[in-house]
């Protein structure tokens, strides 16, 4: 009887920690798989650019919708709001540069936030070693990733 349930209760404890292993596993296995996105009528770049050839193209923004959803919305909520989402909320990003109301300097913060945004989304964050978004250069064209940012920022709220 004793045996039995000693027996059983390794079991059980082999059970939870196979559990856990996968846990752990899929969390610092995130990986960033492409989405599957129909692209026509969105102007090709061909060079590379550092700020947003996109920004307010409504083309743009409803592929970049499209991109959003499959590839960061698990995070980042679905169409771009945060509510019971673990990572930051993207709709905030430029707020500082939407409240300048002098152009020449709007236009220079907007410029640095399409930098941060694009060179963030290429390499993810990897803080202390531990994976809180995967990299997605080499997965999203330049094309898509200013097209998500486009739809991003035609999502937020004023504030
Ligand atoms: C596996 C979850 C995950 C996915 C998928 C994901 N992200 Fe993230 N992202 C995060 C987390 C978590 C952070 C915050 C990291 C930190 O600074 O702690 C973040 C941060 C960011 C930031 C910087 C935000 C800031 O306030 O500085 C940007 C920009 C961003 N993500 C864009 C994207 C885009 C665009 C996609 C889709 C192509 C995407 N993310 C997909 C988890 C994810």
């Amino acid at each position: 009887m004793t045996l039995r349930l000693r027996l059983s209760l390794s079991r059980g404890f082999g059970l939870l920690a196979g559990c856990l292993a996968f846990v752990a596993v899929a969390v610092a296995g995130e990986v960033a798989v492409a989405p599957v996105v129909d692209q026509s009528g969105l102007p090709p770049l061909g060079v590379e650019v550092r700020t947003n050839p996109y920004r307010a193209n409504a083309r743009a923004i409803e592929v970049g919708q499209s991109a959003f959803n499959q590839a960061c919305a698990r995070c980042h909520g679905i169409d771009a709001n945060p509510a019971g989402a673990p990572a930051p909320d993207l709709r905030q990003l430029n707020r500082y540069c939407r409240r300048i109301g002098e152009p020449a300097v709007q236009a220079a913060c907007l410029a640095d936030n399409d930098a941060y945004f694009s060179k963030t989304v290429a390499n993810g964050k990897t803080i202390v070693g531990v994976m809180h978004m995967p990299p997605w250069k080499n997965v999203l064209s330049p094309e898509l990733v200013w097209a998500i940012q486009a739809f991003v920022e035609a999502r937020a709220v004023a504030r």
